[in-house]
């Protein structure tokens, strides 16, 4: 806004000269929306400052960053064993550094109850050992601490009819022709194929301690994300 000529000594209430919401015309109505913004936050606004949390199977570290977006004072780890995929997740540009840690999701270099938050992306799946890997998120997580875990799922119907063609036919084939490599696109069907149903992986997170869990379906169930707490 255009800023109007005080006379000497006179607070002009029009203009505003700090941070400005969008939509916020005057002095006013700029702090009433600060306020009502902080408001909104006000209860998770601890939690996310103080959060201190691991992104297992990190690869190039996309998942980290949007948790850096929600907290941008929380302590932030990613975690993977292919020292490539770090090198260009730590070539990204983060508000606030992140710790970048080349690991085993089945041996996790982390002392017990280390994190109050624990998230993967699409690597669970990959994993030797199931109950290993959550055993491992049950250690390094405090007592209350949380995971979510989303992973690649088979839509049912008609819909999976469709996907099925797209995901085991035409996909490898696109990935082959852009990464030059023909076994991790076959690879990827063929493991999402062979990954234990939804309630047979909620079943092993109770055998293993974990309480309140669940399976939350997205996008016709092509990807699902599981969730519980320590
Ligand atoms: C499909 S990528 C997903 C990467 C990333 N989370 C994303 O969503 O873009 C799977 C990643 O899991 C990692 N990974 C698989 N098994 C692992 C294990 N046992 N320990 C650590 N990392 C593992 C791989 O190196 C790879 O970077």
């Amino acid at each position: 806004m255009t800023e109007k000529p005080d006379s000497v000594g006179k607070v002009n209430n029009d203009v505003i000269r700090g941070a400005a919401p969008a939509g916020a015309s005057d002095r006013d109505s700029a702090a009433r929306a600060v306020r009502e913004m902080f408001t909104a936050i006000a209860p998770r606004y601890d939690l996310l400052n103080h959060l201190l949390s691991v992104d297992l199977r990190c690869g190039t570290g996309d998942m980290a960053l949007a948790l850096r977006k929600e907290g941008q004072q929380a302590d932030i780890t990613g975690a993977d064993f292919s020292h490539a995929m770090l090198v260009l997740a730590s070539k990204k540009n983060s508000s606030r550094p992140i710790r970048w840690i080349e690991a085993d999701a089945l041996q996790l270099p982390f002392p017990d109850h280390s994190f109050n938050l624990v998230t993967s992306a699409f690597g669970f799946r990959n994993l030797a050992d199931y109950d290993a890997g959550l055993g491992e998120i049950f250690r390094v997580l405090r007592p209350g601490g949380e995971y979510g875990i989303l992973e690649f799922s088979e839509p049912e119907g008609f819909m999976g009819k469709i996907y099925n063609v797209y995901f085991k036919s035409i996909l490898p084939r696109v990935g082959r022709l852009i990464s030059g490599n023909s076994g991790a696109y076959s690879y990827l069907p063929a493991s999402v194929e062979r990954f234990p149903q939804p309630p047979e992986i909620l079943n092993r997170m109770k055998v293993v301690g974990f309480r309140d869990v669940s399976w939350t379906p997205y996008t016709f169930g092509i990807a699902g994300l599981f969730r519980g707490k320590r």
